[in-house]
C-alpha cells in the first residue's frame, strides 16, 4: 500500500462545473483553494421536483459571469492570473455542459491559455486529496443524484469499475422515496432530518441484489416506499419511514463497500457525491473503518456535492500529465472513465 501524491501543473487553474443543477467556478493552486463559488438552482428545480434540463442550461448561462466574478474576488486574484482551465464536458445534461464547456473556450482563446476538458466522475473521485494522502489501490464509493459506483482506484488515474447501481441511483432513491414521503426536494437532506426523530427498525424494506455481487439495485426500495405511503395512509409515521428507508440504503452501500476493500485488497475507503453528505452513511464507513483498522476518507460537505474544485483538481492533474484539449472539445451525457473487467 502506497501513499501517492497527485502530481499537479504549476499556477492558478480555473475550474469550471455545470454538469448539471450547480453552477461553480474555483481557482486552484497546486492543491491551495483560493476560491470556490456554487451557485446552485435547486430552489429552481425545487416546484417540478427534479432538475429540468432547458431550464437548468439557461439558468448556467445567467449564473456563469456572475459565479466566474465572484470567483474572483474571492481569491484576490485577476482573469489574467489563470494559467489553464478545467471544465466538466461529460456526463451530465448536454445543454447545460455546453454552457460551460462553452464559456472554458471563450476563456482559453481569449487568454492563451491551455484547456482540459474533465469527466466529472474523476472530479468526484480525485476529491478526497484536497483533505488527505490518498493510498493506492483504494475503493471509492461514488454516490450522487446521478450515479451510484464503487471503484478501485489502482494509481492517479487508473480506474476499475467493480459495481454500479443497475437501475435508480442512490439519490434518486433519496430524492424518488422523500417525494412519495411528501418531503420535497432535494431528498437526501430531507430524508436525513426526518430520520433523525425515526425508529429505523419500525418498517422493514427490501435491500435490493443479494449475493456476493458489486451491483445494486434500488428501484425495489423506491417501490417500497410507494406501497408504504399508499398502504398505511394517516397511519404512516413519516420519521419512521425515513429512518428505516436510511438505515437500509447506507448499510447496503456501506456492506458493499467493505466487501470491496477486502476482496482488491485496499486499506482505505473514501466516500464521495452528493449522497456522501448523509451522515449515517459516513458513520457506518468509520465503523467498518475503526473496526478493521484501515482507512476511511470523506471530503467536508462543500467538497461532496458539485462543485468545481473538484474539476480543477481533476484536470490539473491530466494537465501535469501531459494532456489538454483543443477547441473542438465535445459535450456528452455519459462517462467513458471506469474500465470494466
Ligand atoms: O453530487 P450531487 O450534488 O449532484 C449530482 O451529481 O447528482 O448529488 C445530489 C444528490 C441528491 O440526490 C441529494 O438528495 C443527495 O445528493 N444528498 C443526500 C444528502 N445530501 C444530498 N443524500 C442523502 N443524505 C444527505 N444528507
Ligand atoms: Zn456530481
Amino acid at each position: 500500500m502506497a501513499v501517492r501524491p497527485l502530481r499537479l501543473v504549476d499556477g492558478l487553474v480555473l475550474g469550471i462545473e455545470s454538469s448539471c443543477d450547480e453552477t461553480s467556478v474555483a481557482l486552484l493552486d497546486g492543491m491551495n483553494v483560493r476560491a470556490n463559488v456554487v451557485s446552485s438552482q435547486a430552489d429552481l428545480h425545487l416546484k417540478w421536483g427534479g432538475v429540468v434540463p432547458e431550464a437548468a442550461a439557461r439558468k448556467h448561462a445567467e449564473a456563469f459571469l456572475p459565479t466566474l466574478q465572484t470567483a474572483l474576488e474571492q481569491a484576490g486574484a485577476e482573469l489574467t492570473d489563470v494559467d489553464a482551465i478545467a471544465v466538466t464536458h461529460r456526463p451530465g445534461l448536454v445543454g447545460a455542459l455546453s454552457v460551460g464547456v462553452s464559456a472554458a473556450k471563450s476563456l482559453s482563446f481569449s487568454l492563451g491559455k491551455p484547456m482540459i476538458g474533465v469527466d466529472h466522475l474523476e472530479g468526484h473521485i480525485v476529491s478526497p486529496a484536497l483533505v488527505a494522502d490518498l493510498e493506492y489501490p483504494h475503493v471509492c464509493l461514488l454516490v450522487s443524484g446521478g450515479h451510484t459506483e464503487l471503484i478501485e482506484v489502482r494509481a492517479p488515474g487508473e480506474y476499475q469499475r467493480l459495481g454500479g447501481t443497475i437501475d435508480d441511483a442512490a439519490g434518486e432513491a433519496f430524492d424518488k422515496s422523500a417525494r412519495a414521503l411528501g418531503l420535497g426536494y432535494p431528498g437526501g437532506p430531507a430524508i436525513q432530518n426526518a430520520a433523525a426523530r425515526g425508529n429505523s427498525a419500525k418498517y422493514k424494506l427490501p435491500r435490493g441484489l443479494s449475493g456476493d455481487t458489486f451491483n445494486f439495485s434500488f428501484s425495489g426500495l423506491k417501490t417500497a416506499m410507494l406501497y408504504l405511503v399508499r398502504d398505511e395512509g394517516a397511519a404512516l409515521n413519516v420519521a419512521d419511514a425515513s429512518a428505516s428507508f436510511e438505515e437500509t440504503i447506507t448499510s447496503v452501500l456501506a456492506e458493499r463497500t467493505e466487501r470491496a476493500c477486502l476482496s482488491v485488497g485496499a486499506r482505505m475507503a473514501t466516500l464521495v457525491g452528493g449522497v456522501a453528505a448523509n451522515a449515517r452513511l459516513r458513520q457506518k464507513l468509520n465503523d467498518i473503518a475503526d473496526r478493521r483498522g484501515t482507512r476511511f476518507v470523506a471530503p467536508p460537505l462543500s467538497l461532496c456535492t458539485d462543485n468545481a474544485v473538484m474539476i480543477a483538481l481533476a484536470g490539473s492533474r491530466r494537465l501535469a500529465n501531459g494532456e489538454h484539449n483543443s477547441f473542438d472539445l465535445d459535450v456528452l451525457p455519459n462517462s467513458d472513465l471506469l474500465r470494466e473487467e
